[in-house]
């Protein structure tokens, strides 16, 4: 006679009861572990990579970059970061904040070239409910989130001339006043602000407040192109290769030295973001090694 479904059920169920008592299944896990660890690409650990504050590269260049960055992030001074398209604008703020006493703040950023103008100003500074269509209730504005953190203000080159007066009134006195609101509060953000634009050149265009250059402008970090920075390109390759064969849950091809020579000579107008893109372009269409016909045919310029 055949047991029933119910049956098999209370049997399955008491024998994992007695494979858990006597720790089969944890042994199995185990074992399922090291199978998985085994087979997997390790993602790239920081300390076997050279670079630092989570930035990659070993170049003269960038090594300016990472003692500009150990001088300045402990203190609440404003830094403007000017560099080029995918030049890691971003990652720098980050570090900043990162590797200050505010590190356990919040960290807010802002692209001021994303948000229309007309809104930018409740989105930095706030709003009292009913102040516009759509102020539904009362909002804190991002220098209130980030009150004794930092506030990222990227791509402060597009931010139109009316808000950098606004701004530059906060930055002088430390307070916001939320739009449709009578008071004012005060907040302690450190300012943060990145451009790929030339700002000096828009102060003499006027298009730039000359004052709030100067209010923003106090350490300045310039980020080289991929282009000056001798050596990382062999580096960054390598450092993606990993990164992103490890997220595919592929094993790290080979690169030839064709494609490896390729991939060093390129100009880059895009940066670090444009390698990053290319390396995992080149791991989706590559059997295993990368050679010149898995690169983009665009790359020798
Ligand atoms: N030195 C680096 N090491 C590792 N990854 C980097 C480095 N620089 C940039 N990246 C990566 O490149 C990409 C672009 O970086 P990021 O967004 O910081 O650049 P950006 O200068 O802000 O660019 P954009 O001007 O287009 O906004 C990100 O995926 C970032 O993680
Ligand atoms: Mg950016």
């Amino acid at each position: 006679m055949s047991s029933s479904a119910g049956d098999l059920a209370e049997e399955l169920r008491e024998l994992l009861v007695r494979a858990r008592e006597q720790g089969a299944l944890e042994a199995l896990q185990g074992v399922f572990r090291t199978f998985v660890e085994g087979h997997a690409t390790p993602a790239p650990q920081a300390g076997d990579v050279p670079g630092r504050f989570g930035l990659v590269g070993d170049s003269k260049a960038m090594h300016v970059v990472f003692d500009l960055i150990e001088r300045v992030a402990k203190s609440s001074v404003p830094v403007l970061i000017q560099g080029a398209t995918g030049t890691g604008k971003e990652l720098v703020a980050r570090a900043l904040h990162d590797h200050s006493p505010r590190a356990k703040y919040a960290f807010v950023a802002e692209n001021c070239a994303a948000v229309p103008a007309n809104l930018l100003e409740s989105e930095l500074f706030g709003h009292k409910k009913g102040s516009f269509t759509g102020a539904i209730a009362d909002r804190d504005g991002h220098f209130v989130v980030a009150d004794k953190g930092s506030i990222f203000l990227d791509e402060i080159g597009d931010m139109p001339l009316a808000m950098q007066s606004k701004l530059l009134r906060v930055l002088e006195e430390n307070e916001v006043r939320p739009v449709g609101s009578n008071k004012v509060r005060k907040v302690d953000a450190r300012v943060i602000a990145a451009t790929h634009r030339d700002l000096a050149q828009m102060v003499e265009d006027r298009s730039f407040r000359e004052d709030l250059y100067y209010r923003l402008n106090v350490i300045r970090i310039p980020l080289p192109p991929l282009s000056e920075r001798e050596g990382d390109v062999a580096i960054l390759t390598d450092f993606f290769l990993r990164k992103l064969a490890g997220e595919m849950g592929r094993e790290v091809p080979e690169v030839t030295p064709e494609a490896q020579a390729l991939l060093e000579g390129a100009p880059w107008p895009g940066n670090v973001r444009q390698l990053e893109n290319e390396i995992r372009r080149s791991l989706a269409l590559s059997r295993g090694i990368i050679d010149i016909v898995d690169l983009s045919p665009s790359l020798a310029g």
